[in-house]
């Protein structure tokens, strides 16, 4: 019977000898079907409140998951039970000599000051964890078990917008589009474990002057050839060499201004009266203006969803500041107006954030002073229109932090207009800065040739082991996956907000904690099977049909261990869903690989002398561990390869 459900759960619970408390199995408070960690919460909350004469629930608010596995596998700290005494380290110490001798989930607790720490007994450990990890499969570590108590769903799932990569056509995609996208799908895909709708929107930068500009360029140096060819390269090349052009008119434009001259005059010859009057009339809605715009447009999308693919990202939707409709930014300006907030400013329309006691927000030109809308008035009318569109219940912005002040606008924007309701489901999610990358990758400006670069030096790398090498199946292939995970895991070590260096020989080592090293963890499993000649079905067959041979071996410590450790994984993600910081996710990854590394001389498989059982019960263990990993692997985006 399958732990997924509730008769399932509580007869492999019997079958450990574990007395039942079925209230507890329907608590709100706990996930027993995603989180094998919740199952000991339960029975540990039990077991304290009895000894306090309080309720459970107070109990279980109060244990934690450790850092290490030194330090147990759930803690109590003492003062968080919130019960008075003079010294929480004596309480500590009459908890643990109150505790049960034995019991079928805990060892006796030993008191560390304040803290109660708490070990999982090894005997049930494996007979309980990996008929949990075999049943759930790729699912383990996602939450979506609403329901599975036995209970109808009552809450609807939730709906939740992520919007990243985000592009602007004709210009470079830079590193912040890079972390964009990779922080991005991987928000995506936490809250798609998590139990939510998602709808994944790519707002590219595909409006404003610079399409004037473009336009422009493109009578003087466009090739219809070159555009079926390399369409993304030929837009990028056409507007460096106008904006080339461009550059002295905008200085002039630049230092009128910083001497406090008026620039219109400057600004209403030459390519900015070009580049303006072509950008009017696409504001205009003027066909012959809007359908080369449109051109531009779909094949840059039908090369950028190509690129993508390769690091398994889509989009539900290409949006952009093109889409946003004239009547939402008119309702945006009517509402602002209305409420008194909109000030005009040398021509263009403002608002002026510090009048309303918005510190550092400064003003704001809204509308520009030749009459067009701006990046702020486009992303606060867009909005409004997702509102409508998809009434999400969250939406997610994945922007590098140098937008930081700009989004604190958009919002305050909205709050201003008295939408704090809609204020309240946005939110920013920023990164910092990736050092060097378009120096040390050359004259690169598009993802598809910061990918390649990276796949070639993978491949350089990977030849380097001869032997190695020769047994891999599809060896440019396997370099494109791996250098892809290289480029991610690179970006994904650190938190969020910290700077990198952009470092080929460094994030392309099959040493330290790098993505060629995750992926080998991987490949390394993986073949443990594929020797023995064993399925991972055959292994799911055994752990439900002989779970008491299970514990042939796996009492052993560093099987425990590990064990313990892959207990901790639904906890890891529950975490990251609260921090979406996919280092916590990483983090716990290498963890995983390095206690295996340890592992492997120690605990054989194929050869194993102690028979059949005990060969089975390792694979076993083996072959969940590699779930646990692949897991992981997927969620923050990389794609597991099977031999490298
Ligand atoms: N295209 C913008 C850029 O490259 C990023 C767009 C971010 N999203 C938004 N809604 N403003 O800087």
């Amino acid at each position: 019977m399958s732990t997924l459900e509730h008769d399932g759960l509580v007869s492999l619970l019997a079958s450990l000898g574990a007395e039942i408390n079925s209230s507890a199995i329907d608590s709100s408070k706990t996930r027993l079907y995603s989180r094998p960690t919740d199952i000991y919460r339960v029975y540990l909350a039990h077991i304290i409140s009895k000894l306090l004469k309080c309720e459970a629930s107070l109990v279980l608010d109060s244990i934690q998951t450790t850092s290490t596995l030194a330090r147990g596998d759930l803690v109590i700290p003492v003062p968080r039970l919130r019960i008075k005494v003079n010294n929480p380290n004596d309480l500590a110490i009459e908890l643990a000599a109150g505790f049960p001798d034995s019991h079928t989930f805990f060892l006796k607790p030993v008191a560390a000051g304040i803290h109660l720490p708490i070990f999982f007994a090894p005997s049930t450990l494996s007979r309980l964890l990996l008929p949990y990890i075999y049943q759930r499969g790729g699912s383990y570590g996602n939450d979506s078990s609403a329901g599975l108590n036995n209970k109808p769903v009552t809450a609807p799932r939730k709906k939740v917008i992520v919007e990243f990569s985000s592009p602007n056509i004709a210009k470079e995609f830079h590193a912040g589009h890079l972390r964009s996208t990779i922080i991005g799908a991987f928000t995506a895909n936490l809250y798609s474990a998590m139990g939510w709708d998602v709808v994944k929107v790519n707002y590219l930068g595909d409006w404003g002057k610079q399409f004037g500009l473009l336009a422009v360029g493109r009578k003087r140096f466009g090739s219809e050839e070159e555009l079926t060819r390399e369409p993304l390269k030929h837009l990028l090349n056409v507007y460096a060499r106008i904006n080339a052009l461009f550059k002295p008119e905008q200085d002039a434009s630049r230092q009128a201004r910083d001497q406090g001259l008026d620039t219109a005059e400057i600004e209403s010859q030459g390519l900015y009266a070009e580049r303006n009057e072509f950008f009017r009339r696409m504001e205009d809605g003027e066909p012959e203006a809007l359908a080369l715009w449109q051109r531009f447009r779909d094949i840059s999308i039908d090369r950028y969803t190509s690129t993508y693919a390769r690091l398994n990202v889509g989009f539900d939707e290409y949006s952009g500041e093109s889409q946003v409709k004239p009547s939402s930014v008119a309702l945006v300006e009517s509402i602002l107006k209305e409420k008194g907030l909109y000030t005009e400013q040398d021509g263009s329309w403002a608002i002026d954030f510090a009048k309303y006691g918005y510190k550092g927000l400064g003003l704001a030109i809204v509308r520009g002073r030749t009459g067009t809308t701006t990046y702020l008035l486009r992303d606060v009318a867009a909005v409004l229109e997702r509102e409508k569109k998809y009434n999400f219940d969250k939406m997610i912005y994945v922007v590098s932090c140098e937008q930081d002040l700009y989004f604190k606008r958009v919002f305050a924007t909205l709050e201003l207009m008295g939408r704090s309701d809609l204020v309240s489901r946005l939110q920013h999610i920023n990164f910092g800065k990736v050092m060097g990358m378009s120096s040390r990758l050359g004259n690169v400006q598009l993802l598809g040739d910061i990918l390649d670069q990276v796949g070639t030096a993978m491949h350089e790398v990977m030849q380097r082991n001869a032997a190695k090498y020769e047994q891999v199946p599809d060896p440019e292939g396997t370099a494109e996956i791996v250098g892809i995970s290289a480029v991610m895991v690179q970006d994904m070590s650190g938190k969020r907000i910290n700077n990198y260096p952009f470092d080929i020989t460094r994030m392309t080592s099959f040493e330290g904690d790098t993505g060629p090293y995750l992926q080998y963890a991987h490949v390394r499993l993986h073949s443990i099977l594929r020797k023995a000649n064993l399925t991972h079905a055959d292994l799911a067959k055994h752990v439900e049909e002989k779970p008491d041979a299970l514990d042939a071996d796996l009492h052993k410590q560093h099987c425990v261990d590990l064990l313990r450790l892959m207990a901790q994984y639904p906890d890891v993600t529950t975490t990251a869903f609260g921090n979406l910081e996919p280092s916590t996710i990483l983090t716990y990854l290498f963890r995983l690989t390095h206690q295996l590394s340890s592992f492997y001389d120690v605990l054989q498989v194929v050869g194993a002398k102690e028979g059949r059982d005990v060969m089975l019960a390792r694979a076993a263990l083996y072959e969940a561990a590699r779930q646990v990993l692949e897991n992981g692997m997927r969620l923050l985006g990389l794609s597991p390869v099977e031999r490298m």
